[in-house]
């Protein structure tokens, strides 16, 4: 067991408190990581400011060979970034081992990004007074952004803030996840071997409402970026100020599966959508409107594929699903499933925690305003819904308070298009399931499901200010 350290101003730094980080699956002790206060996070952003003139000043090729060299020091310690991942945050190792690789993309995805960063010349003459004029546009560096990470993609998430922000020339203030330091802290060193100035990357570990508030409130932090719960996007929006918020909350994705498809070409990717990361993905495949001239046969082939999948120790390379992130979140898990039971709900499988693991879990019947469809669950549950037409299932998936991604199989394109039209999200995945995501397409969301986009290109944008130049010719 070791005892970590906060990294501000390009040194560690021996908190004033600890706490102890535990792991999800088995309880034992990992390691004694730091509780910053107020004032430490005070001083990390201090670090961060005063970091900002010398990052403005990095040439995007050296700030892109920054990044070049982190994607290419994670790809050689990928087994040491999976194990982390699996022992911090209970994610079995395929898919912690998925996550590194994707988060090495994520990084070289930056390095690209931060040498196409440019803006364009404007024709003033097309409106009158605008003659004689040269205009163009350039993207500066925004100075402090404050990223704030959820435990579910511990590395991943953070390279969607930190890759960004650094190739656009900004500093950070990064405050990972309570549950999950290691793997930032783990990043934060390999930043500082790979070369970035000293302050330009800060980690603060601790507790949300103590070092992330006092990101959110600071002055001298000019942007806010973060993923979690809507309850806490929405404080953040409230207190940030006229601070750049990028907010990535939750939903409830829903997938529609119409009447011409062939159910078990797509009952492989429905169990993985469902299950992968114990369903704490927020894009996680939570409800399911399928019509009901293949519904028999779409929850008879989905529950005995669910039924093969293995539970057990995240550590195992066989697993497929293990502990979720803490023993309450689980419990609150089972009292949404009790309750939907209480109101007639049937449960196709699962439903209960055995050996410290909620088993995958499939509910049928159940009505929309119970709290397993209409809220996001985030635990390893699915429900599946009869239809009688595709129209009732956009209808239905669109009563939701969220909107981040849905998907629909159906043969017939005319029906494809419609669902693209009128399903209000920020993605929609035609033949596929919701739970899609590779790192350089926009990902975002609608309604409760946050504000802003990010994929590395849309992230720079909103991690940069576009300033006006014009230039009189006539003078
Ligand atoms: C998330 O849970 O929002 C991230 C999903 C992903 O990156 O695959």
């Amino acid at each position: 067991m070791h005892k970590e350290e906060l990294w501000i101003g390009g040194c560690w730094r021996e908190a004033k408190s600890y706490g102890e980080l535990r792991a999800p699956y088995s309880g034992g002790l990992i390691a004694e990581v730091p509780l910053a206060d107020a004032e430490e996070t005070g001083e990390a952003i201090a670090a961060a400011y005063g970091a900002r003139e010398a990052m403005r000043a990095l040439p995007s090729h050296e700030r892109a060979a920054i990044l070049e060299r982190v994607a290419a020091a994670l790809k050689e310690q990928r087994a040491d970034a999976a194990r982390l991942i699996a022992a911090e945050a209970a994610k079995p190792l395929k898919y912690a081992l998925a996550e590194v690789d994707r988060t090495v993309q994520t990084y070289k995805f930056a390095a690209e990004e931060a040498k196409r960063i440019h803006g364009e010349t404007l024709a003033l003459d097309a409106a009158p007074g605008g003659e004689g004029k040269l205009a163009y546009t350039v993207r500066e560096p925004l100075g402090v952004v404050g990223a704030i990470t959820p435990f579910n993609f511990p590395m991943n998430l953070v390279a969607h803030k930190v890759g960004p922000a650094i190739a656009a020339g900004n500093t950070v203030v990064l405050k990972p996840a309570e549950q999950t330091p290691l793997s930032a802290l783990f990043i934060g060193e390999l930043f500082h071997e790979a070369g970035l100035p000293a302050g330009a990357l800060n980690i603060v570990t601790g507790l949300g409402h103590v070092a992330g508030e006092a990101i959110v409130t600071d002055e001298r932090v000019a942007k806010v970026t973060f993923t979690g719960s809507p309850e806490v996007g929405k404080s953040i929006r409230a207190k940030a100020g006229l601070k750049k918020v990028t907010l990535e909350l939750g939903s409830n994705a829903a997938l529609i599966v119409d009447e011409d498809v062939d159910v078990s070409r797509i009952i492989g990717r429905c169990v993985i959508g469902a299950f992968s990361n114990q369903g704490q993905v927020c894009i996680s495949l939570q409800r399911v409107y399928v019509h009901e001239a293949v519904y028999e046969p779409f929850v008879q082939q989905f529950v005995e594929a669910a039924s093969g999948l293995k539970l057990g120790d995240p550590l195992d390379p066989d697993t497929d699903v293990s502990a979720m992130i803490s023993e309450k979140e689980a419990r609150r898990a089972v009292a949404w499933i009790e309750e939907a039971k209480a109101a007639g709900a049937n449960v196709g499988m699962g439903g209960v925690i055995e050996g410290g693991m909620l088993q995958p879990t499939v509910i049928l019947d159940a009505g929309d305003a119970l709290q397993v469809s209409c809220k996001e669950i985030f635990a390893p549950v699915v429900v599946i819904h009869k239809v009688a037409s595709v129209e009732e299932a956009i209808r239905r998936v669109n009563d939701s308070r969220y909107g981040l991604q849905a998907g629909i199989y159906t043969n017939n394109l005319q029906t494809a298009l419609r669902a693209a039209d009128e399903l209000q999200v920020g993605g929609v995945l035609i033949n596929d399931i919701p739970t899609f995501r590779v790192d350089h397409m926009p990902y975002g969301g609608v309604k409760e499901s946050g504000l802003g986009r990010e994929g590395i290109r849309y992230a720079v944008e909103e991690m940069t200010e576009l300033k006006l130049v014009v230039m009189n010719r006539h003078y």
